[in-house]
């Protein structure tokens, strides 16, 4: 998940994936899953990635009803013992979110929960945290009602949120940027500016990626200092090695098919 420090990563909640997965909605890096087979595979090496790194992994069972409930960021917004449901942006996707709410609330007891009201919109997955820092995308999904009431929440927190205006061919601000650490940002050429991070707190770094890779930006920093990152992006690969980062990389092309990334399929408590 995007908005938890990397130290506070102990703790993931994930949801399997249903035979419906084949219906899950596609219109950016995806043309839709073919193969559910292949899919829970992948999901099964992303479980097993996290627990070999230091992270338990507690699974929220599946919903056939909702082809794309295994990207559960979307769902909730988990901030230092404060927890936001937004209302998501697909329609489709909004009945989604009460087992997932009752899975944190049975993890969480005592964080403080509460509940976007409309006409706020937001996907968990247009979050990204850097360090003190959020970022969040206004997107297909984020509108502008939504952001005032996450940054309502953040200024009670006392973090600065800067608003990333996402273009037309992607999904959520984590379809293209992430976080492997708590200073590197990694961004695809092309897709962003390269003025639209800002400027960052001393010690951060922003590494731009050719276009070409922009889906393996999404990369999934583990507690013990390994990233996870999608097989098939040497540039990303090559950048976080040549940082002394150590890389697990898995098969995502099922995910991917379902403009899913490595993020999506996790919330961290
Ligand atoms: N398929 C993921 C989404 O569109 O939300």
């Amino acid at each position: 998940m995007a908005t938890v420090r990397l130290d506070q990563k102990r703790h993931a909640l994930v949801r399997a994936v249903p035979d419906s997965f084949g219906s899950a909605l596609a219109n950016f890096f995806g043309a839709g899953p073919s193969d559910v087979e292949s899919a829970r595979q992948t999901h099964k090496d992303y479980c097993a990635a996290l627990e070999e790194n230091g992270v338990k992994v507690t699974t929220i069972p599946t919903d056939e009803d909702y082809p794309d409930c295994i990207f559960v960021e979307d769902q909730a917004v988990i901030i230092d013992g404060h927890v936001l449901l937004p209302i998501l942006g697909a329609p489709s996707r909004r009945g989604e979110q009460q087992p997932v709410a009752d899975a944190i609330i049975d993890k969480l007891s005592g964080y403080k929960v509460c509940k976007m009201t409309p006409p706020a919109q937001m996907d968990g997955g247009d979050l990204l945290r850097f360090g003190d820092l959020f970022f969040v995308g206004r997107s297909s999904r984020t509108n502008d009602a939504g952001i005032a009431e996450l940054r309502d929440l953040l200024d009670h927190l006392g973090y600065e949120l800067r608003i990333v205006d996402i273009p037309d061919n992607a999904l959520h601000l984590t379809s293209l940027a992430s976080t492997p650490t708590d200073t590197i940002l990694l961004a695809p050429k092309g897709y962003l500016e390269q003025s639209i991070f800002g400027e960052l707190p001393d010690g951060g770094e922003i590494i731009w990626i050719p276009e070409a890779e922009a889906y393996g930006c999404n990369t999934l920093g583990l507690p013990n200092g390994k990233v996870l990152v999608a097989d098939g992006y040497p540039t990303v690969v090559a950048e976080l090695e040549s940082r002394g980062l150590e890389v697990v990389s898995i098969d995502m092309a099922q995910i991917r098919a379902a403009d899913g990334s490595l993020t999506c399929l996790s919330l961290f408590l």
